[in-house]
């Protein structure tokens, strides 16, 4: 057999462990694994003293097109902005939220973000649909539709004007299909009690206490009791509380967690004190307790997922004084970067990195092709350098709002390239154009009759 490319003598990454092997890539997809010093090969690409890791995957970004009507912000984000930003940090594959201007809550506005993908994505897309209380009814059809990782609900308010937060209305969105719903878990009612909280301005560490971890815990446990009672599987996005990692533990049967790097990495009030506005997000940065716990929770494997919840906003928003400031993070570019760094201190092994940013992922949403190095599987691979040592700058964010949280942090261990489908899209921080990337598919969807 003559391979297109043949990755040689990397350290991989399997599902069943760490090999030294070469990877054989024919028509995008993984062909063959082994010893193939003999084989044909249009390409070889030497890999030796790198470790590849499946494609990895950042389930949870906030790409911002289309904003106010239009496809394409220059000035803050846009898709091909931000699938270029995820090659350049390593990541083949996002699925972008819905909570855009207009918000994706329809079948005409899937379509045209599906179309405007082409020719413009860097990197493959899953596409989110939001749930709201007037398209219940469409919400079954909307999530059998091609390229749609999931349904979400903002079961609490947060950027965007997507919400459903009564009981009757999420029993309602349970009820209507059969995939994986994923929640933004916190509860509004407990949020809008507590607004006096944030009339008054005050320190940006007050996001906390307002959005606090009863506001994320009731949510989950009122998501848990509806989950039961129907039966409809819930991920729960970006868990950020102790309380909720060991409750979700006894929902393991119809709950996914996922667990943001933000709060793997990030601790209140240092955060707080140093970043300003530039630590307020949406469920907030907590204290040491709960970033604990969520290191437990990787530990034990009650998490699934890790995302970054990339959300960017310009400086102007983020610099407003709180409780004005913009809540979320930019993180797509950053997000590899800092866990090569995590797994460098002894946090995780590369295997559970790679469980929780492809394999747990592409279970989780039911990703099709992707998410393992294996035969058959797309040839989707992030190579990293675990011998580096770099600074996070932003001079290297491509996210037009151009800043991070994390810059200034030393990290071990760096993607050194991307390859998407058997194409080298990103080789030591150069992009490879054209941009390649293509809709995720997703098991069951898009079927035709
Ligand atoms: O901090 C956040 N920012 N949390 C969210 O839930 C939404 C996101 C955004 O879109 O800005």
């Amino acid at each position: 057999m003559i391979f297109d490319l043949v990755l040689v003598g990397g350290r991989v990454v399997l599902p069943w462990g760490e090999e030294t092997t070469d990877i054989g890539v024919r028509q995008g997809r993984i062909a063959a694994l082994g010893d193939l010093s003999r084989a044909g090969a249009e390409r070889r690409l030497d890999c030796r003293g790198l470790h590849i890791l499946p494609g990895l995957i950042d389930a949870h970004v906030h790409l911002r097109d289309p904003f106010n009507g239009v496809w394409g912000d220059a000035q803050v984000e846009s898709i091909p902005t931000g699938t270029k930003a995820a090659i350049l940090g390593g990541i083949c594959t996002v699925f972008d939220m819905p909570n855009t201007s207009p918000a994706i809550t329809d079948s005409a506005r899937l379509a045209e973000k599906r179309a405007y993908l082409s020719g413009r994505a860097w990197c493959d897309v899953g596409l989110y649909v939001g749930a709201t209380k007037r398209n219940i009814a469409n919400l079954a059809a909307l999530e059998a539709e091609a390229n749609v990782c999931a349904i979400k609900v903002f079961a609490g308010s947060s950027t965007g004007d997507l919400l459903v937060e009564d009981d009757a209305s999420l029993e309602a969105v349970m009820r209507s299909g059969v995939r994986r719903v994923c929640y933004h878990s916190e509860d509004e009612y407990r949020l809008q009690a507590r607004a006096p909280l944030v009339s008054g301005g005050g320190p940006h560490a007050l996001h906390a206490e307002w959005r606090d971890v009863e506001t994320a815990f009731l949510g989950t446990r009122r998501l848990m009791a509806l989950a039961r009672k129907t039966g409809r599987p819930a991920h729960i996005l970006h868990v950020s509380t102790a309380e909720e990692l060991s409750y979700l533990a006894e929902f393991r049967d119809i709950a996914t967690v996922e667990v943001l790097v933000n709060h793997l990495t990030q601790v209140a009030p240092e955060a707080y004190e140093r970043l300003g506005g530039y630590a307020v997000m949406n469920p907030p940065i907590r204290d040491r307790r709960h970033h604990d716990a969520a290191w437990a929770a990787i530990a034990d494997g009650t998490v699934d997922v890790v995302g970054s919840d990339h959300a960017p906003h310009s400086r102007e928003a983020k610099e407003r004084p709180w409780p004005k400031t913009a809540a979320g993070l930019t993180g797509v570019q950053t997000i590899v970067p800092v866990m090569l760094e995590h797994v460098s201190a002894g946090r995780l092994s590369l295997s559970r990195l790679a469980d929780l940013m492809a394999a747990g992922p592409a279970r989780v949403y039911g990703l099709a092709g992707k998410g393992r190095i294996a035969a058959g599987f797309d040839a989707d691979f992030t190579i990293v350098d675990m011998g580096a040592r770099r600074e996070i700058t932003e001079a290297w964010i491509a996210t037009p709002c151009g800043w991070t949280p994390f810059a200034g942090m030393v990290v071990r261990g760096w993607p050194r390239m991307t390859v998407l489908r058997g194409r080298v899209v990103m080789r030591e921080d150069e992009v490879i154009g054209p941009p390649s990337g293509m809709p995720a598919r997703f098991v069951g969807t898009g079927v035709r009759h």
